[in-house]
């Protein structure tokens, strides 16, 4: 699979190139301002561009003063959210999640909190937002902490037109080379929290601010997590194209509905941006694109914890990924094309 960047993206990418070069800045110049504020609209929060989504959740939960204190996240993540806590200096206590939508289970939250717990994280797997989110928020309103949006799967996707990343305090895309919306590598933190957002313009620049001409250092702890403005170039231009990105997989998604009765079944109010369209058993088909997060991937293993996240691990052991990248060369293909190709009968 090659991923499709065609000769008008191109040509569009070569002539914002151009005007870097004219600007004369090649880091923290109108790139980067204009892919926040595009990215900011996509999503309807304010938006600052960072190196990667690690960084981002770094930041969040630096912000968010997590260190001596514990974070509950889900153990089906990425390795990155558990770093990204124990680098801020927090404890993660990993949680359980529902079977129905593979994210954090509210019911599972409740008994792990405690006066330590400074935040609490909700990965949005595969695309889709969590399907409870509602309680999620409520749970974390009744109990005055912080939710966090690990949103680097989650382009695209809204819950009753709200956008991943709007939920709760802060959340952090990535576009990293395999995303739905990809730069190679980069990372976005949306929210709507004013304070929040220029601690992290000056968080991601080693602390500096410069007022009036003169260099200060206000925040002590930051370090160099700028995108710089090649990187926000293709950023701009990835975002025009991700409308028609969304289409091909959601064209996908609705033929893949047919051939697979046993899958993520989105409730009405959901919509994904498919980065994996998800489903049960699975083994055999022809054509897969491994799993989202498989035995190997649980955080609480990794981490070294012993306990039990029991359906956590049927997930991990029995979900499957159908194709589903962008631009993928079967979105025109009839049902009955695909099944053949999956080795699935409709
Ligand atoms: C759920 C999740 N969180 C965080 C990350 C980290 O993203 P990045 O590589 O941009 O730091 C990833 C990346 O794959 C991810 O899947």
């Amino acid at each position: 699979m090659k991923l499709p960047f065609p000769d008008d993206a191109r040509k569009e990418y070569y002539s914002l190139l151009d005007q870097v070069f004219d600007s004369n800045m090649w880091s923290e110049g109108a790139m980067q301002r204009r892919f926040e504020d595009g990215f900011g609209a996509f999503v309807d929060s304010d938006a600052r561009a960072v190196t990667n989504a690690g960084a981002g959740l770094l930041a969040i939960f630096q912000y968010l003063n997590i260190a001596g204190g514990e974070v509950i996240l889900p153990t089906n993540t990425f390795w990155a959210t558990t770093r990204a806590v124990v680098l801020a200096g927090g404890t993660p206590v990993f949680a359980d999640i529902g079977k129905d939508d593979l994210c954090l289970s509210p019911s599972d939250i409740e008994d792990r909190i405690t006066p330590l717990t400074k935040a609490i994280v909700v990965v949005h797997i595969g695309g889709h937002i969590a399907f409870e989110i509602d309680k999620i928020v409520e749970l974390c309103a009744s109990h005055n902490i912080p939710l966090v949006e690990d949103c680097a799967h989650a382009h695209g996707a809204t819950w009753k037109n709200q956008a991943a990343g709007t939920f709760g305090f802060a959340g952090s895309y990535s576009f990293y080379a395999t995303k739905s919306l990809p730069t190679g590598d980069g990372g976005m933190v949306v929210s709507r929290n004013a304070n929040f957002l220029s601690w992290l313009e000056k968080w991601r620049n080693y602390g500096k601010e410069v007022i009036a001409g003169t260099v200060t250092y206000p925040v002590k702890d930051g370090f160099n997590y700028r995108m710089n403005e090649f990187t926000a170039a293709l950023g701009i231009v990835q975002l025009q194209r991700f409308p028609q990105i969304l289409e091909w997989k959601r064209e996908l998604a609705t033929k893949f509905d047919q051939i697979f009765e046993e899958r993520v079944q989105l409730p009405e109010g959901s919509i994904s941006g498919f980065y994996k369209y998800i489903v049960w058993g699975g083994a055999n088909l022809a054509e897969k694109t491994g799993q989202v997060f498989g035995p190997g991937d649980l955080n609480h293993w990794i981490y070294g914890s012993r306990e039990e996240l029991p359906v956590a691990e049927w997930v991990a052991e029995n979900h499957q990924c159908a194709p589903i990248w962008y631009g993928w060369e079967n979105a025109d293909k009839s049902v009955d094309e695909l099944s053949s190709i999956l080795g699935v009968s409709a």
